[in-house]
């Protein structure tokens, strides 16, 4: 058997961890060592109303099996509150796992500037709010280990969820800045894209699917996200259901025109079998890789 990889002595922030995913992992963290903000206002998929019961019963899971966690109630949009009360009750904040998320699909013909906003508030401006109010926090500590939760239907496209899946593409798109800013205090940010049998997909997946990806099939991944031993940043990850994949970009070759007047639409029309062929692809890791090409072709 391997080694047992422990949490002693973080301090974990786990938004929306008062049910569903995020409830797995708070309590794996906490039955590994750490000590847990449980946070979560309690309100419907939709987002509405709030019940401070979701995350007490979770900190009284945690408790009752000899871990250490504290409930939180605020909103991920109030999330320099919560980095607060972490501060004031354990002094410190080693893991934040942004996991709060609400629902509110419609088509994109019938979706109202409310919808598309409150899904905005909760998953990125939220998930901004807490991870600006731990950063400088991570940064004098010298450490740091967070989490986004982003989505398939971002990476992908869903049918009824062009609000959601904007959003959790935008938090993939602030983990690889952040995964920069961060390297030189040893601050690792990913995002995943769990599948979760939750209140959020039941009825909408098959009994078996859904059985398949009960949360306790995701967590133990994300912990690993947010081990002292996880060397990856800027990365994003697929889980659940006992499938766990790593994504990235793939670019094709691409076509190189001339400069000087090759740039037409028919030209670029005549060639764009070659400017989409993926049978060379590469694979850019950084803005200053995806510009070499253009580096090229400038002379
Ligand atoms: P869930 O609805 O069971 O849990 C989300 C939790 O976030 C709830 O307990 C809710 O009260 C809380 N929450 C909502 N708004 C909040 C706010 N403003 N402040 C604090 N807490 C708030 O959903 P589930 O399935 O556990 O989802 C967790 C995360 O994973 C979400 O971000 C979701 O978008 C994402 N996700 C889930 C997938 C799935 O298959 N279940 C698929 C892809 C992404």
């Amino acid at each position: 058997m391997s080694e047992e990889l422990r949490f002693d002595g973080r301090v974990a922030i786990v938004t929306g961890a008062g049910g569903g995913l995020g409830a797995e992992y708070a309590k794996i963290l906490a039955a590994r060592g750490a000590s847990v903000v449980v946070n979560d206002l309690g309100g419907s998929v939709n987002g509405q109303g709030g019940d401070n019961s979701a995350a007490d019963r979770v900190v009284n899971e945690i408790k009752a099996a000899g871990g250490e966690a504290v409930a939180n109630y605020e909103s991920v949009e109030n999330g320099e509150k919560i980095v607060e009360q972490a501060m004031d009750t354990f002094g410190k904040i080693d893991i934040l796992i942004n996991n709060a998320g609400i629902l509110r699909d419609k088509s994109f013909a019938k979706m109202s500037e409310e919808e598309w906003s409150s899904v905005y508030r909760v998953h990125l401006y939220g998930s901004f709010k807490t991870t600006s109010a731990a950063w400088p926090h991570m940064r004098a500590g010298g450490y740091g280990r967070m989490v986004m939760a982003a989505s398939s239907s971002g990476a992908y496209g869903n049918f009824g969820q062009a609000n959601y899946g904007a959003m959790k593409m935008g938090l993939i798109g602030l983990i690889r800045t952040l995964a920069i800013e961060g390297m030189k205090y040893d601050i690792k940010s990913n995002a995943i894209l769990p599948y979760g049998g939750t209140r959020m997909t039941e009825g909408l997946v098959p009994e078996n699917v859904y059985k398949a990806t009960a949360p306790e099939n995701a967590a133990p991944m994300v912990a690993y996200l947010c081990h002292e031993s996880f060397n990856e940043s800027g990365q994003a990850y697929e889980v659940g259901g006992g499938f766990m994949s790593k994504i990235r970009w793939q670019r094709s070759k691409g076509h190189l025109f001339p400069l000087d007047g090759g740039i037409t639409i028919e030209n670029i029309a005549a060639n764009w079998d070659s400017v989409t062929d993926f049978s060379q692809p590469a694979y850019p890791t950084s803005a200053a890789d995806a510009y070499q090409e253009i580096i090229k072709n400038a002379g």
